[in-house]
This record gives structure tokens, sequence and C-alpha cells, in this order.
């Protein structure tokens, strides 16, 4: 979608917005998958309320995009902007045991400036790809940790309200790649509360998580991580390799043959070749084994 009224786009730039128009989504997602439209990137919270309002008087649909390494995008033109926060340096600050990070700050970039201050706890997530508010979002976890463990407070722009609010930790609900947020909530900054613990002690905790993902995921290709949720006591990843369908294709779309819950862009896989795959295996499991698997990807319908 391509924002072309003259006076959105000045009012754009009085509200300190940067328009940049007909951007790839390919080259933002760790899928390398999606179609281009215009993205506008929010440098300032405090005007975010009369963004979004002047958005919805001017009938823009948009979405928001965090890290990208979620998320499934449809190819070709799409029918909404794309709202982006970017990073800034270092967006993150500690004092005592809290440490106050941005949403838009890489979540293993957070990890690290933590441990360099003595503050652990988050070890687990080191090698989860995306941003802060992304993990905020889906609870985002590993190896025994989450993110929602050590979350006091959340700033926050809430759709419903129009307003930019702060959220108490206790009034939020964190649960297994999900929490209470509305889809339309939009994360901005978040105050966590860390336990104390010597740099070294969680060095030594975050290259062990290192070397299991290392052993078990196929990192240096093009993923979302996991593409479905666990089943309530089971493993999605274990129920795909039982199938013997890692190594399967549609198009450019494989289960990874490393990991059978991954499922990769071998080349050039188009939104489609990807749908058409989490559909086929997810009949397959449903065949299998009567459980019917949910996407833990976030597929962004047009
Ligand atoms: N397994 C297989 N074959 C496979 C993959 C796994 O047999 O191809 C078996 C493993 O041997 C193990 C069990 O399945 O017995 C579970 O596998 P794993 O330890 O790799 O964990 P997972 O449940 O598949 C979850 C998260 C990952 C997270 C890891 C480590 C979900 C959907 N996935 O994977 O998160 O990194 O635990 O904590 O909860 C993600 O969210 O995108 C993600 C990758």
């Amino acid at each position: 979608m391509r924002i072309s009224d003259n006076s959105v786009i000045e009012r754009l730039k009085e509200l300190g917005v940067e328009l940049r128009s007909s951007v790839s989504l390919a080259e933002k997602t760790s899928l390398e998958i999606g179609g281009t439209t215009d993205e506008l990137l929010l440098r300032r919270y405090d005007t975010i309320p009369a963004v979004m309002r002047l958005l919805a008087d001017a009938k823009i649909p948009h979405r928001f995009l965090g890290g990208g390494t979620n998320v499934l995008i449809p190819d070709g033109e799409l029918p909404w902007v794309v709202l982006h926060l970017p990073k800034a340096d270092p967006g993150m600050r500690i004092e005592g045991n809290a440490a106050f990070i941005d949403a838009s700050a890489d979540l293993g970039g957070m990890v690290t400036f933590c441990a360099k201050r003595d503050l652990g706890g988050m070890e687990g997530l080191i090698g989860v790809p995306g941003s802060v508010g992304g993990a905020l979002r889906m609870n985002a976890g590993a190896y025994g940790t989450q993110i929602g463990t050590w979350v006091r407070e959340v700033e926050l722009y809430r759709a419903a309200s129009g307003e930019v609010e702060t959220v108490r930790g206790n009034d939020i609900h964190f649960d297994y790649r999900h929490t209470s947020f509305s889809p339309d909530d939009v994360m901005l900054r978040v105050k966590l509360e860390l336990p104390s613990k010597p740099y070294k002690e969680i060095l030594a905790g975050i290259r062990v998580c290192n070397e299991k993902r290392r052993a078990s995921q196929p990192l240096n290709q093009k993923s979302a991580g996991c593409i479905f949720k666990n089943p309530p006591g089971g493993s999605a990843g274990r129920m795909i390799d039982e199938l013997k369908l890692k190594g399967h294709r549609v198009g450019d779309a494989m289960v990874s043959d490393r990991h059978a819950n991954f499922f990769v862009n071998v080349a050039h896989a188009t939104c489609d070749d990807m749908l058409r795959l989490i559909d086929d295996v997810r009949e397959r499991v449903r065949g299998a084994y009567g459980v019917e698997l949910e996407n833990e990807v976030i597929f962004w319908k047009n």
C-alpha cells in the first residue's frame, strides 16, 4: 500500500515519523518471505497516539512489525502499511536489579547487556531471535526460561483507549507462548526485575544453551523458529519427525532435516509454499495422532 495523500505525508513529518516507500518485507523477516508496502518508522513514542488517530482518520490500515522473526507475510503488494519502532542506542538502562528496556531492543542484546551488569535469569533466552517487544507479546521462552517471569511493568500503546499506558506485571497473564495483551496493544518499554548473578556464571549458562541450540536447531537457515506450538504434554517436533517428514517440501518451503518443527525457506519460497507445507503437515499429524497443531508462527492474513 502506498501513502500518497500529501496532507498525511506532511502531518507524519510533523509527528517525527519517517516514511519509507515500497519496502520489501522479505528483507525484514527471518523467513525472507513477504511482499512490499510503505513503512513508517516511529521514533517518538509520545506521538504514537496522534499517528494512530491520523491513520484511522485517513483510513490507512496498518500492522506493527517487530523483529520479523516469528511472522509469515503474504507476497505481492500488501494492503496495509507497516509500522516499526527503530532501535535506540542502547535503549537499555539498569537501576539496581531493575532493567528498563525499549521494546525495539534486540532480545539477545538485552540478555548480554544485563549479564554484563551481573543480572541473570534470562540465560535460556540468549539464542531466541527477535525484539524485546515481540518476546513480551508472545511470552518467548526456551530452556526453562520465559520472559514473563521477570516482567514488573510494561509501557504500551493501547488501541482500545488510544493512549500510552503502563500496566503492572501482576496484571498481565503470561502463559505458554501466550499473554493477556490485546492483539492491537503495542509494546513500548518494559521494566524487568532480575536476580543478581556474577557475569561469569551467567556466561557459563549462556554457553550451555547456545550449544544445545546449535546441536538441535537449523540456526543458519531462513526460518521463523518453531512453526507449531507444542500440544499439551506433547512435542510437535517429535511427532513430525516420527512421521518421517524431515526434508518434506512444498516448492522451496521444507521441513528442516535438523529439527522437524522448523520449516525453512531453502531458496525462494513463497508465502503460499509455506502455508501449503504447514497445512499438509498439520493434516498428517491430525491423521496419525488425532492432534490438531496450532500455529506458533503468526500469519498476517491479508
Ligand atoms: N525431537 C525429535 N525430532 C525433532 C525435534 C525434536 O525427536 O526433529 C524431540 C527431541 O529429541 C526432544 C523433544 O522432541 O525429545 C523436544 O525437542 P526440543 O528439546 O528441541 O524442544 P521443542 O519442544 O521442539 C521448544 C520450543 C523452542 C525452544 C526449545 C528449547 C516450542 C514450540 N518450541 O522446542 O522454541 O527453543 O523448546 O527450549 O515451544 C520457538 O518458539 O520458535 C522455538 C524454537
